[in-house]
C-alpha cells in the first residue's frame, strides 16, 4: 500500500491522477474530506463498489454516498432537484451537507442499496474535489472498518486495511472531525437523517421548519441502525467527568477523558470549544482506547454542532 502526501492548500494534480486511474481502473482507494476520510469507488462501477462493502464489512442494505465536484456531475446521478435541495447546495456547497434525491437510473442498486433514492454531496476538501473531477461522481463511505470510529487521518485508515487498499492519498488530519449532515429532501416535510456541522439552525433558516429523524426499528437512512462509531473499550458519558474519574481509579482501572476542565484522568483531552471537540472525538477514541479501559467524556448541550456531537457519543456508547 502506497501512502502519498498531497499538499491541501495547492493539491498536486498529478499525484491525484494515480489514484484517478486506479479508480477508473475498478479500484478502491481512500481519500481525505473536510469532515473524515472517505474509501471510494467509481460510482458507476457495480463491481468496484462492491468491493468497499467487502472492505468495510459494511452491511449490503447500507447505501453510499455519492460524491461529485459539480453540478454538471450531479445531473448523471439525480433526478429532478427541487428548489429546497438548489437553496441548500448554493449555501453549503462545497461543504459537508449530503442531500438524498431521487436517483437516476444509471446509479446501481449496490450504491443506493436498493432505494429509488441517492445520497449526494459536494465535499469542499480540495484534494477530493480535484480526485473527483478527473473520475466523475464517486461512492464513498467513511474509510473505517464497519463500526469503528471513522478515520479524520491516514493513519487511521491504514490501520483499518492495511494491505487491503492500494492506494491512500493523504491530506493531513481532516479539518471537521465528524461526517456530514444528511437531509433527506424526498420527502413532504424535510427531514434531518444524520446531525453534522452544517446545523438545524443554519438548514432551518436557509429553508424553514425541518424534522428529526427518530432511530426505530424501521429508520430512514439505513446506517442508523447499527452499533457505530465504537471505540473497543467502553465510552462513558457523563456531567461530572471528575465523579466517574474517580470512581473508576478506585476500582484500578485505567482512564482517558475527554473534558472541558482538568479533571485528573491518565490521558485527557480538553477541548477549547465544540469544534475543538468535533475535530478530536474520534482521533481521541482511537488513540484512548490504545491505553485505557474506558473513556468518559463530558456532555455537551443539543445546540449547533453539539447536536452532531452527543449524537456520535451516544452511538458510541450504545444510547438509543
Ligand atoms: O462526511 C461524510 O458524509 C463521509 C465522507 C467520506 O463524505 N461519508 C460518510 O459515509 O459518512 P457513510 O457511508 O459512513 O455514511 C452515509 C450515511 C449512512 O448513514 C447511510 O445510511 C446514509 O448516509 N444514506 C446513504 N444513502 C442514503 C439514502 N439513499 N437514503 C437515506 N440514507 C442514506
Ligand atoms: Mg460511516
Amino acid at each position: 500500500m502506497r501512502v502519498i502526501k498531497i499538499n491541501s492548500r495547492e493539491p498536486e494534480k498529478s499525484k491525484i491522477k494515480k489514484a484517478a486511474t486506479l479508480i477508473k481502473k475498478g479500484e478502491v482507494v481512500a481519500f481525505p474530506t473536510e469532515t473524515v476520510y472517505g474509501l471510494g469507488a467509481n460510482a458507476f462501477d457495480e463491481e468496484a463498489v462492491k468491493k468497499i462493502f467487502i472492505l468495510k464489512g459494511r452491511p449490503q442494505d447500507n447505501p453510499l454516498i455519492v460524491h461529485v465536484s459539480s453540478l454538471k456531475q450531479l445531473k448523471l446521478v439525480a433526478g429532478e432537484i427541487p428548489s429546497k435541495a438548489k437553496i441548500l447546495m448554493r449555501k453549503f456547497w462545497p461543504g459537508p451537507l449530503t442531500i438524498i434525491l431521487n436517483k437516476k437510473e444509471s446509479v446501481p442498486e449496490i450504491v443506493t442499496a436498493g432505494l429509488q433514492t441517492v445520497a449526494v454531496r459536494m465535499p469542499s476538501n480540495k484534494i477530493a474535489l480535484e480526485l473527483i473531477k478527473q473520475t466523475g461522481p464517486i461512492a464513498a463511505p467513511s474509510a473505517n472498518i464497519s463500526g469503528k470510529p471513522s478515520a479524520t487521518t491516514a493513519e487511521h485508515v491504514k490501520e483499518d486495511f492495511k494491505e487491503k487498499i492500494k492506494i491512500i492519498l493523504d491530506g493531513g488530519k481532516t479539518q471537521i472531525g465528524l461526517e456530514s449532515s444528511v437531509i433527506d429532501l424526498t420527502t413532504k416535510n424535510p427531514v434531518l437523517l444524520r446531525p453534522g456541522k452544517i446545523t438545524k439552525e443554519e438548514i432551518e433558516k436557509a429553508i424553514g421548519k425541518i424534522k428529526i429523524a427518530k432511530t426505530s426499528k424501521k429508520p430512514k437512512s439505513p446506517g442508523m441502525k447499527y452499533k457505530h462509531y465504537s471505540p473497543s473499550v467502553p465510552v462513558i458519558l457523563t456531567t461530572n467527568p471528575k465523579l466517574e474519574i474517580e470512581k473508576h481509579k478506585k476500582g484500578g482501572k485505567k482512564v482517558a477523558a475527554i473534558c472541558f476542565a482538568k479533571c485528573g484522568a491518565d490521558e485527557e483531552y480538553n477541548p477549547k470549544d465544540l469544534e475543538d471537540y468535533a475535530k478530536n472525538l474520534f482521533y481521541l477514541f482511537r488513540k484512548f482506547e490504545k491505553k485505557n479501559d474506558a473513556i468518559i467524556v463530558e456532555k455537551v448541550s443539543e445546540k449547533g454542532i453539539g447536536r452532531a456531537i452527543l449524537n456520535r457519543i451516544k452511538k458510541a456508547c450504545g444510547i438509543k
